[in-house]
């Protein structure tokens, strides 16, 4: 690729004619509220924005500002990010709003960015970009995707090698709009699969589109799965209630309610006549492919802590994706999960 010529402003064009419009995105010199920008920035990571946009459009009406937020119970925060996994962001939002609340507000500098809980090295540049027009460099996956086929990259690329590259390339006197510019492009031209190289800016001066590789560029890295199989007991009353615990608040699902489970397959809560039901839950984490087995018994008292809840009352609690996957496989008749099952 010929260095002489400077890349950044022939994006930039593309962008003024085909950038996307978000709540939280403020085009040119305008500065937006930082609450605004990361909110949506950590709501983004690890979630599309067709499944976020709701999600945030329902948090700035339930949160509308940082003092609202760090105010709140760790209860309605959870609830209000319910469905979206990786609880731990959820909870970080919640502590680093009370931190920045009694700073005053979000700091500019992606250096003291990125000393608040939650806030990476992605979104610490994000912020710094976004909200203060800080010459700083965004790397997200789309970035790495765009900028592996620009060079022709055949490695694995992570963001930590890329980064040099990606700061040589970005318009520093406009990085807003700049990092929403290769954002867009990896999100609508330079996608996954089937590129849409013929309208892309920079397709004169890419090596993967002359070279025909962007099929095989980024080269992926594949994560293996750690395959587990373990157990979700479901405890009924006589009133067809449900027993539900909260998550330890330390764990991975910390302060989210659910059936009481374990990753190993023969562990249960307490000793009882369990029945196995005959389908399993199955639910894939970004690092785990987990077979949950439904064991199922009957109890009117049990020496744990927790509480029985009725069907209808499961909205009133968070739970995880996956326990929700549980949830309705048990239905709205808990009782029912005894009418076809093998005894354990
Ligand atoms: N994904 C993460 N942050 C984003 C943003 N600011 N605009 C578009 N997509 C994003």
């Amino acid at each position: 690729m010929s260095k002489k010529v400077d890349l950044a402003p022939l994006l930039l064009a593309w962008y003024a004619q085909n950038g996307r419009s978000f709540p939280w995105r403020f085009k040119g010199d305008a500065r937006p509220d930082p609450y605004v920008i990361w909110v949506s920035e950590i709501m983004l990571q690890q979630t599309t924005i067709a499944t976020g946009l709701p999600y945030f459009e329902r948090w700035m009406k339930t949160f509308p500002d940082l003092k609202t937020l760090a105010q709140a119970s760790l209860d309605d925060v959870l609830k209000a990010w319910q469905g979206l996994g990786y609880y731990t962001r959820a909870k970080k939002l919640h502590a680093c709003a009370q931190q920045v609340l009694k700073m005053g507000g979000f700091p500019r500098d992606r250096e003291a960015l990125l000393r608040l809980p939650g806030i990476g090295p992605y979104t610490a540049s994000a912020i710094a970009a976004f909200a203060f027009h800080q010459p700083t460099t965004v790397v997200d996956g789309n970035v790495v995707r765009v900028l592996s086929r620009l060079y022709g990259l055949t490695e694995v690329v992570t963001p930590e090698k890329i980064y040099p590259l990606a700061e040589k390339l970005t318009d520093k006197k406009h990085p807003a709009d700049y990092a929403s510019a290769i954002m867009d492009l990896g999100a609508t031209l330079c996608r996954k699969t089937n590129p849409l190289c013929a309208q892309c800016p920079w397709q004169a001066y890419c090596v993967a589109c002359k070279k025909g590789l962007t099929a095989s560029i980024p080269c992926r890295q594949k994560i293996a799965k750690q395959v587990v199989r373990g157990a979700v007991c479901v405890i009924v009353n006589k009133k067809n209630q449900i027993f539900i615990q909260q998550a330890d608040r330390k764990g991975l699902l910390g302060g989210l309610w659910e059936l009481p489970w374990s990753k190993q397959a023969t562990w249960r809560p307490m000793k009882a006549r369990w029945h196995q039901c005959p389908q399993p839950i199955h639910h894939i984490f970004t690092h785990i492919d987990l077979t949950l087995d439904i064991y199922a018994t009957e109890a009117e008292k049990v020496a744990l802590p927790g509480r029985f809840i009725s069907p209808t009352d499961v909205s009133k609690y968070a739970f995880s994706s996956l326990m929700k996957k549980v949830l309705s496989s048990i239905g709205s008749t808990p009782s029912s999960v005894f009418q076809s099952v093998a005894k354990d």
